[in-house]
């Protein structure tokens, strides 16, 4: 079975590179990292380590894989953590020889947790099946989906990129409104309070991380952003008309649809 002598992190100095530094640390590997201001450099630890990961902001990804694609060495693996999987990947294969192994992995939590426990990571891999192995031995606590970078993106379009969008317009229609902030809690519900912790959690973030998600994915700007745009003016028309019955219908068909998911299964 295969083991790396050293685990590299480029952009290891930010949130994720560090957790993921504490966390390959604590499973007894030595890890380097490197950022704009270490002495260390990007290409340097490419050079050096034996997994190579990049873990910089989603718009300097593929330029950074470029840089440092070439001093990977065969029969070592390239990965990235990037929220996007689809253009990093084409890029790390490009970037690389034939005997480098590729894996795209999206960590589906953020640098605040406490284990992988009960945390999922998406593995999208590309090239060779070597790394993988020892992949999920070291994330065996962690729930593991396997797919393709495009499938990750089109799943991703809904599950990060529409639920934010729907946060942002929400908070943001409320933060127009007259009523303070105070009052709202004061007259809250089960259902407002859940909505407005998650939408507190996702504003006091970093925006360019959620701007990338809305903006550099093809899919969710293509496909389920209008259509999401179509059922609003739909039901916004329903509401203006009074029409319980299309109301209903509406109701129905996600209750309908949600049933015969489960029942799939
Ligand atoms: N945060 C999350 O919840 C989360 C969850 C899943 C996936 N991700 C993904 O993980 C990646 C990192 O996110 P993060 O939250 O850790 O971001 P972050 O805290 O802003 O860290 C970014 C890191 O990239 C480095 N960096 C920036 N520009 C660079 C450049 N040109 N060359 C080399 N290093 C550079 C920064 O280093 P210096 O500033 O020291 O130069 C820093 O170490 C992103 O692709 C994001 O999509 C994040």
């Amino acid at each position: 079975m295969k083991e790396p002598d050293f685990i590299g992190i480029i952009g290891g100095t930010g949130r994720m590179g560090q957790w993921f530094k504490s966390f390959f640390e604590s499973k007894g590997y030595r890890v380097l990292i490197s950022g704009r201001k270490t002495k260390l450099t990007n290409q340097e630890l490419a050079r050096r380590c034996d997994v190579v990961i990049v873990s910089v902001p989603i718009n300097v990804t593929v330029k950074i894989i470029e840089e440092i694609g070439p001093y990977v060495r065969g029969n070592c693996l390239l990965m990235d953590f990037t929220s996007l999987k689809t253009e990093p990947v084409r890029a790390m294969l490009r970037a690389t020889n034939d005997k480098v192994e590729v894996i795209g992995a999206h960590p589906l939590f953020g640098p605040g947790i406490c284990g992988l426990k009960e945390q999922t990571i998406v593995l999208c891999p590309a090239r060779g099946k070597t790394w993988l192995d020892w992949l999920k031995r070291v994330f065996k606590e962690a729930r593991l989906e396997l797919t393709t970078p495009e499938e990750h993106d089109q799943i991703m379009a809904v599950i990060q990129a529409l639920t934010h969008f729907l946060f942002i317009a929400f908070g943001t229609t409320v933060a127009n409104l007259s009523f303070c902030s105070e009052t709202l809690q004061r007259y809250s519900t089960p259902n407002f309070r859940v909505l407005w912790e998650r939408i507190i959690g996702l504003t006091s973030q970093n925006p360019e991380i959620y701007g990338a998600i809305q903006f550099d994915n093809p899919f969710y700007k293509e496909r389920v952003l209008p259509l999401f745009w179509k059922h609003l003016e739909k039901l916004k028309d329903i509401v203006s008309n009074q029409n319980q019955k299309a109301f209903t219908e509406m109701f129905k068909k996600i209750e309908n649809y949600i049933s015969s998911k489960y029942s799939s299964k």
